[in-house]
Parts: structure tokens; sequence; C-alpha cells
């Protein structure tokens, strides 16, 4: 059952030359229970994405300027503020990729926690106490009572990022948006976050967007893949179909720059793809890979591919792909 479907959604925000999108029609849909990917280089448009799931792209600097979102059987574009608070941290909840800096430092984990509650109106009782010691057992926190009374600063990143997941767990949401949730922890360390998250959309039955830049990861922890690149989606498809036969250039680029990935032939070498994510400031009438793309053809410049499926559930929006 589709829990979250977002339709041409565009995000624009304020630049000195006008409102410039970061999201350009972007559509996906997530199920109950299921884990979306969504993977790209850094400034693809991951974030915004899930910052205007959340509502929290700030008024003063950007918008949603088109699209709907949505949640449950409601569009989330529009909705009144208290409205959407209402559903944040209750309905949908987000981790983020820094816990440090989306924790205050003034204030225990245990408050924090608790503050979820209060924020929702259930007050800082003896069961609210009990209920965040639950939710610290949950996330595999050792030493659950101790960490209670411990500032952020005092514990490390994994622990943080788990009493972070415990915070957005309060209220064991239908939908967890994790923004790359472990790119600032050691990789032995992100391996048991991951594994955690996993663990916990089997138990509560979350249906989870996993945010990455690295294809490594998607490969090990998600149902369907979204690969976003300048604002859109490239393609997207069965995360096991579209890692062994990827159709866009740029998926294939990203697995050939992942060591133990791909289908690389013998012989072949690891290869980061050349050049960078084009800012959104750039007018780009065509595909906004093709500066970058190795089957560059001259109407990749002039008109923007369309997401066209190429195999059963798998898109690409390549002019290249349709024409092979
Ligand atoms: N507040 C903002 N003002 C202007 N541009 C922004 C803002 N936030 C993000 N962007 C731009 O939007 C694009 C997508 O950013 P983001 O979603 O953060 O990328 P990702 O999470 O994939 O690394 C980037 O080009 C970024 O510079
Ligand atoms: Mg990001």
């Amino acid at each position: 059952m589709t829990l979250l479907s977002v339709n041409n959604l565009a995000t624009e925000f304020n630049t000195q030359a006008g409102p410039r999108r970061a999201i350009d029609g972007v559509s996906f849909s997530v199920e109950r229970g299921e884990v979306l990917g969504i993977v790209g280089e850094s400034g693809s448009g991951k974030s915004v994405t899930a910052l205007s799931i959340m509502g929290l792209i700030d008024p003063q600097v950007g918008r949603i300027s088109g699209g709907s979102i949505t949640f449950d059987g409601r569009d989330l574009v529009g909705l009144k503020l208290a409205e959407l608070q209402a559903l944040r941290g209750k309905r949908i909840s987000m981790v983020f990729q820094e816990p440090l800096s989306a924790l205050n430092p003034c204030f225990t984990i245990g408050d924090q926690i608790g503050e979820v509650f209060v924020a929702h109106g259930d007050g800082a009782g003896a069961a609210t106490r009990a209920r965040v010691l639950e939710l610290l057992k949950l996330v595999h926190i050792p030493d659950p009572e101790g960490i209670l009374r411990r500032y952020p600063h005092e514990i490390s990143g994994g622990m943080r990022q788990r009493a972070m997941i415990a915070m957005a767990l309060a209220y064991t949401p239908d939908l967890l948006i994790a923004d790359e949730p472990t790119t600032a922890l050691d990789v032995t360390i992100q391996a048991q976050v991951l594994n955690l998250i996993d663990r916990l959309r089997q138990e509560l039955k979350l249906a989870v967007i996993l945010i990455t830049h690295d294809i490594g990861i998607v490969a090990q922890y998600t149902d369907r893949v979204a690969v976003m690149y300048g604002g859109r989606i490239v393609e997207t498809g069965p995360a096991e179909t579209l890692l062994s036969a990827p159709r866009h250039p740029y998926t294939i680029g990203l697995l050939a720059s992942v060591p133990r990935l791909g289908a690389r032939r013998p012989g072949e070498r690891l290869q980061e793809i050349p050049g960078t994510v084009p800012s959104i400031t750039e007018i780009l009438p065509g595909c906004r890979f093709a500066s970058r793309c190795a089957h560059r053809m001259s109407r990749c410049d002039e008109q923007a591919p369309a997401l066209v499926e190429r195999a059963p559930g798998q898109a690409a929006a390549c002019w290249w792909t349709e024409a092979a």
C-alpha cells in the first residue's frame, strides 16, 4: 500500500539571478514497510527532497513551487504549520547526518528525547521517563540509565546517532527519513547503525527513505532505488536489477566508482566520474548530466529526457539508453 507519493515536486531557492529550482519535477512513491534508497553525489538534491517532505524548507530562502506530496492520502504541500508539526516527529520522522548539530548541547539526552513528548502535548511525567528508557533500549544503547543523564558531547558519535534514532521513533512513525545517517561515522559503526535501522524497520514495520551518496549502502539496505542528479531522478528501479543492470550512464558511473560493486570487466579499473554536479543557477535545457557523460549526443544538450521504463519497474531518463 502506498504511504507516500511525491508527484512532480519542484522546490526553488532565491538566488541572485532570481528563484532557481533545486528540485525539478521529482516523482516517487514509498510503500508501507519498504526501504527506498535515494542516491546521488553531493549537491544532487537529496536533502532538499527530504526537507520538502518534512515541510522544513525555510520560507525566507526557498519554497515548494510545484507538485504534490501525498502522505497517507493527504497533500502535505500547503498544510498549515500546526498540522505539519502534528505530523512531524509523530508520523514522519527524520534523522540527520550530523547528530551533534541536531542535538542541543545544553540538554541531557534524556531531556531531549523527553522533549519530543512534551512538544506533542504528552508531558514529562514518570510515564514519559519510562518510555524514554524503553526507546534507548530499543536502539541498543548500553547503560541506558547512564546515557539519559549525559550531554551530547559526552557520548560517542555512534551513540549520538542511536539517541537521534530513538528520538525519531518516539511515537513509532509510519515513515522514517534517514539523511546520510552514517556519513559522519567510522565504517564499523556505520554498519551497526544501518543494521539497527534495518532491524527497527522489520520490528516496527516502518517505511524508510534512506538517503546516501554511497551506492554501496543501497545494495545492502534498500528495496528500491531512485538515483538523483541535478535535482531530478535519472534512474529508478528495484535495487537488485538497478545495481546489476544499470541503464543510465550516471548510475553506471556511480557503480564503477565503488569497489566490489558493479559489473566490471577484468582489468577495468575503478573510476571517478569526471566533473561536478551543476549548480542550480546553471540553465541547461537538456540533460543535466550531458557535460559529464561518455555517451553525449547533440540531442542531450537540447532536450531533457523523461523517465522511460526499460525493464519491469526500472526506468531511466536518457536519450542514449532510449536509442540503444
Ligand atoms: N538554502 C539554499 N539556498 C540555495 N541553494 C540551496 C539551498 N539548499 C540547497 N541548495 C542547493 O540545492 C542543491 C541540492 O542540494 P542538497 O539537496 O543539499 O544536495 P544533496 O543533499 O544531494 O547533497 C545544491 O545545488 C545546493 O547548493
Ligand atoms: Mg544532503
